[in-house]
């Protein structure tokens, strides 16, 4: 059973070595989060005490997925947006462990995602994806409207640089799953 939970700066804290492993076990599979591989421990770290520090300062939504106490997944919501864009939103990082991908772990991420956006009063959100990565047709099939492509956006761990797709989504015009 998959349970997903926001969690609040002292309990990502306490799994910080979770979240940290979550990441590089993405990160050095080749995944496009951020980083490039291999990514050192304390940079994984880093990035993350990073983030709890945004949940505390209320920029950042963390949401994680547990099978029993352990933490499979991840997303976030990233609510550090201009005065004029206090309506919008985006997504970041959505991540799920290589065991325990294809069970629909990310795809209930997205939702609970999409939910506490909505109780942030965060209507309009945006993200965007590497081009033909497993991403895209998941964020397709949850109504995410695709803005186009941005070629040679992201350097990958090869030395190459990749597309982007960009992805929009208004949360109570579209249906909200
Ligand atoms: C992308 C990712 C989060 C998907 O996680 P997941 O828990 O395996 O996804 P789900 O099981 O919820 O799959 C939902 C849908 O996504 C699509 N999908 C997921 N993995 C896929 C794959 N390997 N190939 C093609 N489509 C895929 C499918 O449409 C799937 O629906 P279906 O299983 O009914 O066909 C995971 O592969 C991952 O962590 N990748 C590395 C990090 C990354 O690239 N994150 C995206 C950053 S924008």
């Amino acid at each position: 059973l998959i349970e997903i939970h926001r969690l609040d700066a002292a309990t990502a804290t306490r799994h910080l070595d979770d979240l940290r492993e979550l990441l590089t076990d993405a990160v050095d599979d080749g995944a496009a989060v951020t980083f490039l591989a291999p990514i050192p421990r304390n940079q994984a770290a880093h990035f993350w005490r990073g983030r709890i520090e945004a949940i505390t300062a209320r920029t950042c939504i963390l949401l994680a997925a547990f099978e029993g106490t352990k933490l499979v997944g991840s997303v976030q919501v990233s609510l550090d947006t201009p005065q004029n864009q206090q309506h919008r939103a985006e997504i970041n990082k959505l991540v799920v462990l290589k065991t325990a991908r294809r069970r629909g772990i990310a795809r209930s991420l997205m939702e609970a995602a999409q939910r506490e956006a909505c109780k942030e009063r965060r209507t309009l959100l945006t993200l965007d994806t590497r081009k033909n990565d497993a991403a895209e047709p998941l964020y397709r099939s949850l109504g995410y409207v695709e803005i186009g492509v941005v070629p040679r956006f992201s350097l990958n761990s090869g030395g190459g640089l990749d597309d982007a797709i960009f992805f929009y989504k208004e949360l109570g015009r579209a249906e909200t799953r």
